[in-house]
């Protein structure tokens, strides 16, 4: 999707102002209140969720990022200006922590992304390097059954050639078309090079209006 100026504007000036971690959740009575909308960022372990809110808001270390998959074991809430909520999720597909303590964060995450009313999109993030795969499928299942629309937002697409890119982008594209509440739009972005993250701020920010 091509964002006009303004809309670009829109996203610049979104988090360019105050971002907050808020809390970190680890049951579902403990989330916050629902008066703002939120959107959520959900993808397999190690994909680089933490690090893109950081690189949405431009602050370096505001969602701890780590090079050890399973770093982020709850339900990160940050608040942007008095508008919106992002919540930074525990990765999937991650099988080296004791089985109850994943089976605790990706029974939590589950059940937020099914039942979370505020929830107004997810952006569900792929490795550009490895496109999707397995869990994640069955991630678009659920979101398809409780009817949650997700964006695809492609990661580290500074480890790919412009070619490579545009290829996965295309098969990403084909994965997703038949599914219900995939929204057809992908955003390849990158962390490292800030690639994609204007657009990503921008369409954020129509979500906030
Ligand atoms: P979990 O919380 O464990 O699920 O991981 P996560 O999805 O939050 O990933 P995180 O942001 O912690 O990043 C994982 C690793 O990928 C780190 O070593 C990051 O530096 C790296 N990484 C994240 N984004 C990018 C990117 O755009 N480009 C490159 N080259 N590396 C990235
Ligand atoms: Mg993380």
């Amino acid at each position: 999707m091509k964002f006009t100026d303004d809309q670009l504007e829109a996203g610049r000036i979104l988090f360019a102002g105050e971002v907050n971690f808020e809390r970190g959740v680890v049951s579902m009575d403990s989330l916050p209140a629902g008066d703002l909308p939120e959107v959520a960022f959900a993808g397999r372990s190690n994909v680089g969720k933490s690090s893109l809110v950081n690189a949405l808001t431009g602050r370096k270390a505001l969602a701890r990022a780590s090079v050890e998959p399973g770093r982020t074991r709850e339900l990160n809430y940050f608040r942007v200006g008095e508008v919106l909520r992002i919540v930074d999720l525990p990765g999937y597909g991650y099988a080296k922590a004791p089985k109850a303590e994943i089976a605790r964060w990706t029974g939590l995450t589950r059940d937020f992304l099914r039942g979370r009313a505020e929830l107004k999109r997810v952006m569900l993030l792929i490795d550009s390097r490895h496109g999707v795969k397995e869990t994640d499928l069955e991630v678009m299942k659920t979101l398809d059954t409780a009817a949650v629309i997700y964006q695809v937002v492609l990661t580290k697409s500074d480890k790919l050639k412009p070619t490579e890119l545009e290829d996965c982008i295309a098969r990403t594209a084909d994965v997703i078309k038949k599914r219900p509440a995939a929204h057809p739009d992908i955003i390849a972005t990158s962390s490292e090079t800030g690639a994609g993250i204007d657009m990503l701020r921008a369409e954020i920010a129509v979500l906030a209006s």
